[in-house]
C-alpha cells in the first residue's frame, strides 16, 4: 500500500500540525523524513499543551507507530526533552539508525556563522540544522546508530575537533571535554538506543503486508527547499515530497496521495525574498489576527498575501493531488484581499517562479472580503465571497482545495466532497 504525504507549499508554518493531527487518527504509521527540531507545532489535547518538534504528530494517536526517518537530523538533547511529555513510548516511537546526530557544537557553528554573515544572515532557527547536514554531506557526521559503540564514536568526534582545530578557533568554539562528552553519549545510548531500528526495512515490510496506513509528514515548506526554494535563504534539506523518498528509503511509486498545505495568505520567518510581503498596517493586522509568531523561536513572522504563482510552482514540484487551505478565518473582516497572480520580471509579465525571486514585482488581483468564516463547518455556510476566493485559488494553482480550515479547532474544518 502506498504512503500518503503531507507537505507545506509555502515558507513553512502553513498549519500542517492541525491537518496531520486530524489525519493522524486515520493512520497507523506516521513518519518524519527531513528537518529537525527547527520545525515545531503546539497541540492542545484535553487541556494539556504538547510541543512537537521532532516526534511525528501521530504520537497523539495511541495506536500509531511514529518514525523519525534517516533524512531527519536529530538533536538527542531536544528529542529526550520532547519524549518526557509522553508516558509510554515503547513501540510507539522508532528512529532510523541512519538519522544523523546534531551535537551542541552544530548549534554553536550555526550561531557563530549567522553572526559572521551580518546583514546577509539567513535568519536560521539556530538549532544547528545546516552544520549537521553539512557534516553529513561532507562525510564527517555521525549517525544515531553509532551510539552502539560509544568508544569509537567518541574517538571520531575528538579526531574531528583535532582536524578542524583552526576552524573552531576562528569561530570561537571550544572543543567539548572528553569525559563530559562520554557522559553525554552514554546517556543518549541508554535512553535512545532502544528506539533505534532499520526504519526503511520496517516500512517496506509494512507496505508489503498492506495492513497499515502510512502517513509521511513534511516539515518546513516547499519554498525553503534546499534545491527548489529561495536559495540561499532556505533550510538545509529537501522539504518537497521527493525528500520523503531519500529521507525514508522509499521509491517514488511508494508515494500515494499528496496533500499540499497552504495558508489562505502567506508568511515567512527569517530573511530572503517574499514577493507578496505586506510591510504596512495590513501586514501587522495579518500577524495579529493570525497570531503569527514562531513556535520554535517566538520570532514575529513576516506576513503578506497569497502568492498563487509560488503556490502553483509548489503544487507542480510536489505533485499535489489536493490542497488544504488553512486559517481562512484570519482574513475575516478584511475589506479587500489581494492575491498575486503573476510577476513583473525584467520588463515582462511571467507566471512562473524564476530562480531570482528577489527581483520580481507581484501583479495582484483584488477580491472582496467577507465578515466572518470562523468556526464554519460546511461549504454551503461560507459567505459567497469566501467561496469565490477559494475557487479562484483552485483555478490559479490548478489544484483542488479539498480541505478548508476555519479555526484552530479540529472540528472547524470543511471537508469537500
Ligand atoms: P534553519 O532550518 O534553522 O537552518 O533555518 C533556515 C531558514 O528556514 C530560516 O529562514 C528559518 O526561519 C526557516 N525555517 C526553518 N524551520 C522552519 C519552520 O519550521 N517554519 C518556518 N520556517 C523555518
Amino acid at each position: 500500500m502506498a504512503a500518503d504525504l503531507i507537505v507545506g507549499i509555502q515558507w513553512g508554518d502553513e498549519g500542517k500540525g492541525k491537518i496531520v493531527d486530524l489525519l493522524a487518527q486515520q493512520y497507523d504509521i506516521v513518519c518524519r523524513y527531513q528537518g529537525g527540531h527547527n520545525a515545531g507545532h503546539t497541540i492542545v489535547v484535553d487541556g494539556k499543551t504538547i510541543a512537537l518538534h521532532l516526534i511525528p504528530s501521530g504520537i497523539l494517536n495511541p495506536k500509531a507507530t511514529n518514525i523519525i526517518g534517516n533524512g531527519v537530523v536529530v538533536s538527542p538533547e531536544a528529542l529526550l526533552k520532547e519524549m518526557e511529555q509522553f508516558e509510554d513510548l515503547d513501540g510507539r516511537l522508532l528512529i532510523s539508525d541512519k538519522a544523523h546526530l546534531i551535537f551542541k557544537y552544530h548549534e554553536q557553528i550555526d550561531r557563530a556563522k549567522e553572526r559572521l554573515r551580518g546583514k546577509n544572515a539567513i535568519g536560521t532557527t539556530g538549532r544547528g540544522i545546516g552544520p549537521a547536514y553539512s557534516d553529513k554531506v561532507s562525510r564527517q557526521g555521525h549517525r544515531i546508530g553509532e551510539l552502539r559503540d560509544i568508544d569509537t564514536l567518541l574517538a571520531k568526534i575528538i579526531d574531528y575537533f583535532k582536524a578542524n582545530e583552526a576552524y573552531f578557533k576562528a569561530l570561537g568554539i571550544t572543543p567539548p571535554k572528553e569525559e563530559e562528552l562520554r557522559t553525554e553519549l552514554e546517556l543518549y545510548r541508554q535512553k535512545l538506543l532502544p528506539f533505534v531500528v532499520d526504519a526503511t526495512n520496517y516500512l517496506w515490510e509494512n507496505m508489503e503486508q498492506g495492513e497499515h496506513k502510512i502517513l509521511l509528514e513534511g516539515a518546513q515548506g516547499t519554498m525553503l527547499d534546499i534545491d527548489h526554494g529561495t536559495y540561499p535563504y532556505v533550510t538545509s534539506s529537501n522539504t518537497i515530497a521527493a525528500g520523503a523518498c531519500t529521507g525514508l528509503g522509499l521509491a517514488p511509486k511508494d508515494i500515494g496521495k499528496v496533500t499540499g498545505i497552504a495558508k489562505a495568505y502567506c508568511t515567512r520567518v527569517g530573511n530572503g525574498p517574499f514577493p507578496t510581503e505586506e510591510l504596512g498596517p495590513l501586514g501587522d493586522r495579518l500577524r495579529e489576527q493570525g497570531h503569527e509568531f514562531g513556535t520554535t523561536t517566538g520570532r514575529p513572522r513576516r506576513c503578506g498575501w497569497f502568492d498563487a504563482v509560488a503556490a502553483k510552482y509548489a503544487c507542480r514540484l510536489n505533485g499535489c493531488d489536493e490542497l488544504a487551505l488553512m486559517k481562512l478565518d484570519v482574513l475575516d473582516g478584511f475589506e479587500k484581499i489581494k492575491v498575486a497572480t503573476a510577476y513583473e520580471y525584467e520588463g515582462e509579465r511571467i507566471d512562473y517562479v524564476p530562480s531570482d525571486l528577489e527581483n520580481v514585482t507581484p501583479v495582484y488581483v483584488e477580491f472582496d472580503g467577507w465578515d466572518k468564516v470562523e468556526g464554519i463547518k460546511r461549504w454551503d455556510d461560507l459567505p459567497i465571497e469566501a467561496q469565490r476566493y477559494i475557487q479562484a485559488l483552485e483555478d490559479l494553482t490548478q489544484t483542488k482545495i479539498g480541505i478548508v480550515s476555519t479555526s484552530p479547532d479540529r472540528a472547524d474544518t470543511i471537508i469537500r466532497k
